[in-house]
């Protein structure tokens, strides 16, 4: 009676320890931090494959994916393999030096998505900058744009990233707002509108058309079949770089390699990132052929970090484990069961669901007060994370080594949760 009633009071303590340590944990980062972020009130320690744990010991279908970031799953242990050994052999030279990593990283990624050369830096939006600063080069060195006048078609809502030029590009008041002066240059337009950039491409200073082939974090917003491969071909009849932001929609993400490669549209620049390390270490890139990579020359561009040997061993691996995994068409069918599934669950909160292979949304109506935020914290509860991007969009993107059983009990979650309301 008294060992029972001692490990009774054991499981408290320590349940109420943890409980401390996830509120001391929030606490903590709420004092110290900038108050940048929203996050769930979850305090995460542990990955592995498709699942997160709390301390609390709770587990967690993760279907964020750090924004498509860990799209080979939590912690895999190849890539994780890789990651060690390098950086207990070398870590950083800066690109003062070569190093043994970065040229077998480079001829790799080129031939696995067909380009001459890789600018490889670390994170999305340097790469987003880095693509812009190319095709601002291009535009005066090839184009014959006149000193200063190059122009960017961008489309509304896009998300690029958060440095000031990207946000410059923004139509998102709580992107831009008071953080102005902004860099001019760019022309906004609608997005999915191919008459708006006939219109914007009858300007000779446009050097470029920078696309997000979904929009990912306005909504996972699909374009129209053919919007692709139209955009490119009005870019190319006005000799206008045709530049995707696949930082998101890339590596397998929409049920192939490059979400692209649904239109079979080739970019003349490809900017990625995120899984491009499968989520153990910042690692982005820009690709491009020799009649545009070669405009920037030694000491126009760089950076400490792009290109050191842990990335770049990384990167192989990572990109290895997509195509050895099949995670394409791992993405490709299970996004279709997704939709179909949660198409099925009758419930007015439910406005759509749309997207491709594993990047998917669902557009939530509110109801007795209720919207998508009540819905990711009951979801929570309930052991499936996801976060609403805007007010009543739910995205799901889980790990994309996830298997049918786990998808369709993760579905279930969703459908508990919303009936709930
Ligand atoms: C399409 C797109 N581009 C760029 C970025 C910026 O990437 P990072 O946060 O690594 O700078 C993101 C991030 O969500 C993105 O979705």
């Amino acid at each position: 009676m008294f060992a029972k009633k001692s490990i009774i009071n054991k499981v408290m303590e320590l349940k109420i320890a943890n409980i401390t340590a996830s509120r001391q944990a929030i606490d903590m980062e709420e004092r110290y931090g900038a108050h940048n972020y929203h996050p769930l009130p979850v305090v995460l320690n542990r990955g592995q494959g498709v699942y997160v744990w709390d301390v609390e010991g709770k587990k967690y279908y993760d279907f964020l994916s750090a924004y498509s970031a860990v799209n080979q799953g939590h912690c895999h242990p190849r890539i994780v393999e890789a990651l060690v050994k390098q950086s207990q052999t070398l870590a950083l030279t800066s690109r003062a030096f070569y190093n043994d990593a970065l040229g077998p990283y480079e001829k790799f990624i080129c031939e696995y998505f067909g380009y001459d050369k890789v600018l490889p830096m670390n994170t999305g939006a340097e790469a987003v900058e880095t693509a812009l600063k190319l095709c601002r080069k291009w535009a005066y060195l090839k184009k014959g744009i006149k000193e200063n006048q190059a122009k960017i078609i961008v489309c509304e809502n896009n998300f690029h990233g958060r440095t000031i030029t990207v946000i410059s590009m923004s139509t998102d008041p709580d992107a831009y707002k008071d953080y102005g002066p902004y860099t001019p240059g760019f022309i906004k337009i609608p997005y999915n509108d191919l008459n708006a950039l006939a219109e914007a491409l009858k300007d000779e200073n446009v050097a470029g058309f920078l696309v997000e082939p979904i929009q990912g974090e306005a909504g996972v917003f699909v374009p129209d079949d053919g919007y692709l491969s139209k955009s490119y071909e009005l870019c190319k009849s006005k000799n206008v770089l045709f530049i995707a932001d696949e930082v998101q929609t890339g590596i397998a993400r929409t049920g192939k390699r490059l979400a692209c490669d649904h239109e079979n549209v080739k970019p003349d620049i490809l900017i990625l990132g995120k899984a491009i390390s499968g989520g153990v270490y910042p690692v982005s890139a820009v690709l491009a052929d020799d009649n545009i990579m070669l405009c920037i020359k030694p000491g126009e561009h760089g950076s400490t970090y792009g290109g050191n040997p842990i990335a770049a061993r990384v990167a192989v691996v990572a990109l290895q484990v997509v195509e050895d995994e099949k995670l394409a068409d791992n993405a490709e069918r299970l996004g279709k069961i997704f939709r179909e599934e949660i198409k099925k669950i009758d419930s007015p909160m439910i406005e759509l669901v749309r997207g491709k292979g594993l990047l998917n949304a669902v557009v939530i109506k509110p109801h007795n007060g209720k919207g998508a935020w009540d819905v990711c914290l009951k979801m929570a509860e309930l052991g499936l994370l996801a976060k609403p991007t805007h007010e009543h969009i739910i995205r799901f993107a889980p790990p994309l080594v996830i298997n049918e059983e786990q998808l369709r009990e993760a579905v279930d979650i969703f459908k508990k949760t919303i009936l709930s309301f």
